[in-house]
């Protein structure tokens, strides 16, 4: 475990003794203000790196997206945690946690993982600061959420109905009802009215009732109470831990694939989880910002609706699905799979700036005889597509050229040195260095903690 790492102190270390000070200083040397970020379309395995990192950090933060995110983090003792709102730092006693302002927060949730905390001994308050400038989500973001995928019908987006996209709406459309709201219940049943008779003109099925209006308000009295000390500015946090040379570690949620802006619109999520969605989530500036690392999985995955120019279909997306067990964790639906898109993978290190790469389950492939990159994409009458397309028919079109590499089919879980990766893993993992420009420092060789490479 990274955290229990002691740092070199003599010339006579033995190899692992050796492994263990260089991945010390490697994270040692990681910038004030770090971030990891996923790199295709989720569940890239982000949390373990947040995991073995956050205590290396001051602060960790999370700027974006809402419980749709999330991490399963494990302390000391091997409990198992699964946290969705509460940053992943929450395990570490030193470390103080920040919701930003970038993110939407159910409170019913955010209590739920509170307590669950508390209820293993886990200390929260004065731990978590949530911005004040925040957006609320509240149930009926959920249930309009619901409402609309089923509108929607087949071209459903494939959403996790958990009201993140009708609540970033709602902010958007300038009446969302934010965090600094609660301080204010004179006002706060005529914002939440607004709200709810919002929707029910957009969602007649709605069936809003003055009854449910009162219910609710009733509820967000309690709520209001035992969030105030939680409560901050967290803008001027973040600015003055700066200031003061703190770390911080920023949490990314979901994935570039999915960022409201760079992804494959319209099946994306609603809030910006590349490197810009760190400065409007926090309000933090950009040259604040340091290190990016990019979270990769060593083939690609992705759930629900939308273009995925390298999917794998039939038996050979099964081979990957049950070797990865690519199954969604709360809904247990099987996620597409295809081989690694070098083409999107540097449109995101593009967009993003990433100082380096994560390269996650790269286990998962070593049963294969050979594995394929996707390292081109091609127009229907043979000429190459420049950058990953914002045109979604075009993506859906084009022809994906592979460069197929040798497979190692041998057990890499154990193997903690880079130099001990069979040579087809070792040249799969330069191969993909070579074509996008990014090192990869970090390689994920298992789900454990300790399953950890440093390149
Ligand atoms: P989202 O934030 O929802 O996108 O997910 P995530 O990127 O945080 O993924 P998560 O950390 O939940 O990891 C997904 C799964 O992959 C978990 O079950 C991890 O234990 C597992 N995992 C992570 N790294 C590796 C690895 O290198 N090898 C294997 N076999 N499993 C891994």
């Amino acid at each position: 475990v990274v955290c229990c790492l002691k740092p070199a102190a003599s010339s006579s270390l033995s190899v692992a003794e050796s492994a263990a000070s260089e991945s010390l200083s490697r994270i040692r040397s990681l910038s004030q203000v770090s971030g990891v970020l996923g790199s295709q379309w989720g569940d890239e395995g982000k949390g373990k790196l947040v995991d073995i990192l956050a205590g290396h950090f001051d602060i960790v933060a999370r700027c974006q997206g809402g419980a749709n995110a999330g991490h399963t983090i494990y302390n000391s003792e091997g409990k198992k945690f699964a946290l969705h709102l509460v940053p992943s730092g929450i395990l570490n006693e030193e470390t103080l946690c920040v919701i930003g302002n970038g993110v939407v927060v159910h409170l019913p949730g955010l209590f739920k993982e509170i307590d669950g905390l508390e209820a293993n001994g886990v200390s929260c308050k004065g731990r978590i600061l949530v911005s004040d400038r925040a957006h609320l989500l509240f149930d009926f973001h959920q249930v309009v959420d619901g409402l609309r995928e089923a509108e929607l019908n087949k071209s459903f987006i494939g959403t996790t109905r958990r009201g993140i996209g009708p609540c970033y709406s709602s902010k958007m459309n300038r009446n969302g009802i934010r965090v600094s709201d609660l301080r204010h219940m004179d006002t706060f049943p005529q914002k939440l009215h607004n709200l709810l008779s919002d929707a029910n003109s957009r969602f007649p099925d709605f069936n809003y009732t003055s009854e449910m209006l009162k219910e609710e308000v009733e509820n967000y009295k309690r709520y209001a109470e035992r969030l105030e000390p939680f409560i901050a500015d967290t803008v001027h946090t973040m600015n003055e831990s700066i200031a003061q040379k703190k770390k911080i570690l920023v949490e990314g949620g979901q994935a570039t694939m999915l960022d409201i802006d760079f992804g494959t619109y319209p099946f994306v999520t609603s809030s910006s989880p590349s490197a810009g969605g760190i400065c409007t989530g926090l309000g933090i500036a950009p040259r604040a910002v340091g290190d990016l690392i990019g979270v990769v999985k060593a083939y690609t995955t992705r759930v629900g609706s939308g273009p995925f120019p390298t999917e794998i279909l039939g038996q050979g997306g099964d081979i990957l699905r049950f070797a990865g067990q690519e199954f969604g964790t709360t809904t247990g639906r099987p996620r597409r799979c295809g081989w690694l898109d070098i083409v999107a993978l540097k449109f995101c290190c593009q967009i993003n700036g990433f100082s380096s790469l994560n390269l996650t389950k790269l286990d998962v492939l070593s049963d294969l005889p050979e594995i394929k990159l996707g390292v081109a994409y091609k127009h229907a009458d043979g000429t190459p597509v420049q950058s990953f397309p914002g045109d979604l028919q075009l993506l859906e079109q084009l022809k994906v050229e592979y460069e197929v590499l040798p497979g190692w089919q041998s057990d890499i879980s154990s193997i903690r040195n880079y130099s001990d990766l069979p040579k087809a893993a070792q040249q799969y993992v330069e191969r993909i260095e070579e074509l996008v420009g990014v090192p990869i420092h970090y390689i994920g060789i298992g789900p454990g903690r300790d399953a950890l490479i440093f390149k």
